[in-house]
């Protein structure tokens, strides 16, 4: 404290106090911001040539030669990488034939070819959003406390379409909100910062990549568990909504009598 108060007072002070914090500041930014430095920026001149060629021959005819969209398909200008690589890694895209909703399915591409069309649209249609790194959507090591946050932040945002149980639900006019119980982390990831199709982009300041973690963790622990014979839930909706309503009614229930007894032990 001596040594503080002594420092702050000397001439040299002020310009190391605002040295320390540039420095501080420059450290969060490369925490923080993973992100910026992926695909696009260490995309080869190689990797961009071999993304267009396949853009060319299996996307073009629906999305224009320059992205610009047609009369079968929308603009990818400013998409960026990670709605490329949501869209080809879950097998929507190329969609085979026109239809009200582009179904994910397996995908006929590698790794290695979504990579090249991701950098190739993320280098030439404008940019934008990146395909995100595993410390964005990893939800290793998650605690319960966090896991239980997750499945609130699922109820709040998710649940309305996707079921409380992630196993989808449909939409008006034949569309549908896929069941989410094998989908990768990856791209339930991408799904919430893209929002395809009826499905809000859930930007930054609504999830922070934290929150997303959370849910991803959420799922994870929901699809793990296995069925146990009898009553599926999954199928029931209302049922299973029911039953939460009913587990976690007699949870706050028990912790209410917890709580009295404690109170009452005190009181004695
Ligand atoms: C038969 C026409 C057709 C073909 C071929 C096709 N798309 Fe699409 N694409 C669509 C339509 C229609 C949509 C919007 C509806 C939807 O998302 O289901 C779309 C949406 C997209 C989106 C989401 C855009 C956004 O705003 O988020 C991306 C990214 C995309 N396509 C990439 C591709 C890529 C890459 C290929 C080639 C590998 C491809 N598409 C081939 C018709 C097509
Ligand atoms: C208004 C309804 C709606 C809400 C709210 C919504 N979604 Fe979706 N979601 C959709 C629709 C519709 C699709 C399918 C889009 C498509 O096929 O192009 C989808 C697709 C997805 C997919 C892709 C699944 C797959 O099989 O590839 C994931 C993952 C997903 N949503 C997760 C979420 C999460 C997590 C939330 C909450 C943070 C959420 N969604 C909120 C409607 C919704």
């Amino acid at each position: 404290m001596r040594f503080l108060t002594r420092r702050r007072r000397s001439k040299a002070a002020k310009p190391l106090a605002i040295l320390m914090a540039l420095f501080a500041m420059g450290l969060l930014y490369s925490v923080a911001s993973p992100a910026t430095q992926s695909s696009a920026e260490t995309a080869s001149p190689e990797q961009i040539a071999r993304g267009k060629a396949i853009f060319e021959q299996t996307c073009s005819s629906c999305h224009g030669l320059n992205g610009e969209g047609t009369s079968e398909g929308p603009t990818l200008i400013g998409v960026g990488s990670m709605a490329v690589d949501f869209q080809m890694g879950t097998g929507r895209m190329p969609m085979a034939r026109p239809e009200a909703q582009a179904p994910a399915k397996p995908t006929d591409y590698s790794a290695e070819e979504i990579a090249a069309v991701a950098a190739y649209v993320q280098a030439e249609f404008g940019g934008g959003p990146q395909v995100p790194t595993s410390d964005q959507y990893s939800a290793d090591g998650m605690t319960s406390e966090k896991l239980a946050r997750g499945g609130e932040l699922f109820k709040t945002n998710c649940s309305a379409c996707h079921n409380i149980e992630g196993t989808g639900g449909a939409l008006p006019n034949g569309k549908y909100a896929p069941s989410l119980e094998k989908t990768s982390d990856k791209h339930i990831y991408e799904a919430m910062r893209t929002g395809p199709q009826q499905m809000p982009v859930f930007a930054k300041g609504t999830l922070t990549d934290e929150d997303t973690r959370e849910i991803i963790g959420y799922l994870q622990t929901l699809h793990a568990q296995p069925e146990q014979g009898g009553l599926h839930l999954g199928g029931l909706g209302p049922v299973g909504e029911g039953f939460w309503a009913w587990v976690l009614g007699v949870g706050g229930l028990s912790l209410v009598a917890v709580w009295l007894a404690k109170k009452g032990a005190r009181a004695r």
